[in-house]
């Protein structure tokens, strides 16, 4: 009984870790990102990718590679540089939850 509610626990923590903070990625993205990328992650600069409803892991890892080195851009990197791995999780789980719908031409 204790073990079970201790692996139910873990498994909440878990599972807030890799949820994000939504309303932390937010402000953090709207004070940061949206002048590139756009409050609705869709991106305001012609050179800017979108990042509305990209995966989370996708975004996750191109803002770890930015802040290590592996991946470089003059602007991501200096961006990305002082970023902390939670400020990132919600980062990604921010623009991971935004939905976009997509009209064939
Ligand atoms: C001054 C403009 C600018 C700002 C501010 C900015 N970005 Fe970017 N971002 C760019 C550009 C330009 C690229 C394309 C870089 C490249 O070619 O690698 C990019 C690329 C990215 C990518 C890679 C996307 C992909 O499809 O691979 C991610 C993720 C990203 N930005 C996240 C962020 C986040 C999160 C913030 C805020 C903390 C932010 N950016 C702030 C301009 C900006």
């Amino acid at each position: 009984m204790v073990a079970r509610s201790l692996l139910l626990g873990l498994a909440l923590v878990a599972g807030t870790a890799i949820a994000g903070d939504l309303a932390a990625g937010r402000a953090k993205a709207d004070a940061v990102c949206a002048v590139c990328h756009g409050p609705n992650g869709l991106s305001m600069q012609p050179n800017a990718p979108h990042l509305a409803g990209q995966p989370e892991i996708y975004l996750v890892e191109q803002l770890k590679n930015y802040r290590s080195g592996k991946r470089s851009h003059d602007v991501m990197s200096v961006i990305a540089k002082p970023l902390t791995d939670a400020e990132i999780q919600n980062l990604a789980a921010w623009y991971a939850a935004m939905q976009v719908s997509v009209q064939l031409p």
